[in-house]
């Protein structure tokens, strides 16, 4: 499935307050909640929408209205920092949880938490800033599936070669939005040049 990156001038910029390393926690969180709405722009397009006639001041017309609930999952932590937009933009919207967190040195993801609502019909998004080796994501994405989603998107900010590769292969049918194609990922399969441990610097934590 296609890999869309964002191209739009105000994607970059912010992106690049992000990747610095200079940037407060406070602001990270603000960076990352503006990125979240361009990203979820872009990864909402999907959605079902119907006709429906209204009346305006002036006359009737027909006009376009959503048509199919929205999902929402986090990946714990990092993914947190990416709901508050979602809520925003889409107030009905049902939130589920997943919790994985990589080996530090093998840098495979075991899953601790899992709290997900019914999601079939529900047009879903995956939610996790960093796609490094695609471990994570996959697996969330497997258990996005076992509850029922037929239709999701992974959504990530910053997004290595090696793990869109990985995904793609794990699920063909997935398209991924992210605000970057970095260029790879380093020995610690952290991504590079990337923006470092997402989760930490969200949080302030060391
Ligand atoms: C980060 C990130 C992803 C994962 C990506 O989480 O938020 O979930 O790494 O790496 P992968 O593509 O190689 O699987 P981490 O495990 O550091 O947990 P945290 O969010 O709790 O810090
Ligand atoms: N997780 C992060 O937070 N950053 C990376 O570069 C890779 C995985």
């Amino acid at each position: 499935m296609a890999h869309h990156v964002l191209d739009h001038p105000l994607s970059g910029h912010l992106l690049a307050e992000l990747r610095d390393k200079s940037t407060t926690p406070d602001r990270f969180r603000s960076l990352t909640e503006s990125l979240t709405t361009l990203l979820i722009l872009q990864a909402t397009y999907g959605i079902r929408t119907k006709e429906t006639e209204i009346e305006t001041p002036i006359k009737m017309t027909t006009v376009k209205v959503l048509d199919q609930p929205l999902a929402i999952v986090p990946v714990l932590r990092a993914g947190l920092g990416m709901v508050q937009p979602a809520l925003r933009l889409f107030p009905d919207v049902a939130v589920g949880y997943i919790g994985l967190e990589r080996h530090e040195d093998t840098a495979i993801a075991r899953s601790y938490y899992s709290k997900l609502p019914r999601l079939g019909g529900r047009y879903t998004l995956c939610l996790d800033p960093m796609l490094a080796t695609g471990g994570s994501a996959a697996q969330a994405i497997s258990l996005i599936k076992d509850h029922g989603a037929t239709q999701v998107v992974m959504v990530c900010i910053v997004a290595a070669p090696e793990g869109v590769a990985y995904l793609q292969a794990k699920h063909p049918d997935v398209p991924i939005v992210s605000a970057s194609l970095d260029e790879g990922l380093n020995d610690r399969k952290y991504i590079v040049p990337g923006l470092g441990d997402f989760g930490d610097r969200l949080y302030g934590t060391p």
